[in-house]
């Protein structure tokens, strides 16, 4: 009894101990300060390799959307599970309509959100990630002093569960910032359990095992400021898969940014302001043995619009296991069984690269 209380709480509160990344200037602050943007003083924001020539303009039509109130009503359920299976089996990524989570809850963290980053640098920094967290304002993944760094500024959080909070971190400022916070993220809680449910009918497994991997919730906002010099030589977040089991993504404004990778290729995601944006985690396609794939993604800057999201990362419990369910005795492991702590620290720990970090989950293939 006591040995469960003691390993309880040393799981919820070792999230905050899951990565760090080296203090950075304010990229917002660098835009407002006076002066050209010259070379010299971005040059560390020169990203020397982005392949702008693979861009593919006119096919985010098709990126599927999923509508969620069909999902969940008897006559319609089959057909569109058919397309939650396709988005999850041949995407990654998909958009949700009719998600359920309500206009004002989702205005109210929109219009405080950016309420946040207008405040004074001053203001912002008192909620400053310190050294050793993830938390706070700041930015993450920067491991060394010579990585190229990324164009954005982020506010992130640990939410769920609610003992893994720390309050410090917390703006008073706005006034309802918190609140809009707390009510943002239990809604989307609700939203992915409904989800997980889902994908787990699309898996044919019980859908505790899905439910169970989304327990934890790190929430991330970003700011994107414009770009007036070399849009197009830097890079909001770099080429990546994310490292949770589902991430839900809400667009702040309506500034195109994000792009995914299919086939080779980058596909902008035109803003869509009614639906919310899914992608399948590493957790995921470890938990699937590969059937659903995380997907790669990037976000380009725009040279005249600041661009603002909010990524809801869904990961199991910090002392949880990972571990690929199979469809038959026969189907080929293809991922070692993980402790989802020890992934996510050795996810945080690099610069983002690609998938680069499921590599360490994969088995060799013999
Ligand atoms: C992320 C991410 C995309 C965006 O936070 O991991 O991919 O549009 N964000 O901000
Ligand atoms: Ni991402």
């Amino acid at each position: 009894m006591e040995a469960e209380a003691a390993s309880g709480s040393a799981g919820e509160s070792s999230w905050s101990k899951v990565g760090t990344s080296l203090p950075v200037t304010s990229v917002q602050a660098l835009v407002a300060s006076a002066g050209e943007l010259t070379v010299d003083k971005i040059g560390r924001y020169i990203q020397p390799d982005i392949d702008a020539h693979a861009v593919l303009p006119e096919l985010s039509d098709e990126v599927p959307v999923i509508d969620l109130s069909k999902l969940l009503s008897a006559e319609s359920a089959e057909a569109e599970a058919a397309k939650l299976r396709f988005a999850c089996a041949e995407w990654g990524f998909f958009q949700v309509v009719n998600h359920g989570i309500p206009d004002e809850v989702i205005t109210g963290i929109k219009q405080d959100i950016q309420n946040f980053f207008q405040l004074p640098l001053k203001v912002k920094n008192e909620y400053a990630q310190r050294l050793g967290d993830l938390q706070g304002y700041g930015q993450v993944f920067v491991v060394s002093d010579d990585q190229k760094l990324e164009w954005g500024d982020r506010f992130a959080l640990f939410i769920q569960p609610p003992q893994a909070r720390d309050m410090s971190y917390w703006p008073s400022q706005p006034h309802t910032f918190r609140n809009c916070i707390e009510q943002y993220s239990s809604e989307v809680m609700k939203f992915t359990h409904s989800l997980a449910i889902l994908i787990a009918k699309t898996l044919e497994v019980d859908p505790k095992l899905v439910a169970d991997k989304l327990a934890s919730q790190f929430l991330r906002m970003n700011y994107y400021p414009p770009c007036t010099s070399t849009p197009e030589k830097v890079l909001g977040l770099s080429p990546h898969s994310d490292g949770s089991f589902l991430t839900i993504l809400l667009e702040v404004n309506s500034v195109q940014g994000l792009q995914i990778r299919r086939h080779g290729a980058w596909i902008p995601v035109k803003p869509h302001c009614d639906a919310l944006l899914v992608n399948v985690g590493d957790l995921l396609e470890i938990m699937t043995n590969g059937k659903y794939k995380s997907i790669e993604h990037r976000v380009t800057i725009n040279a005249h619009k600041e661009r603002l999201s909010i990524s809801a990362f869904q990961i199991p419990n910090y002392d949880g296991i990972i571990s690929p369910i199979l469809e038959t005795a026969e189907e080929k492991i293809l991922y070692k069984t993980m402790k989802v702590g020890e992934y996510l620290r050795l996810y945080f720990s690099n610069k983002l690269e690609g998938k680069s970090a499921l590599d360490y989950a994969k088995l060799s293939e013999i």
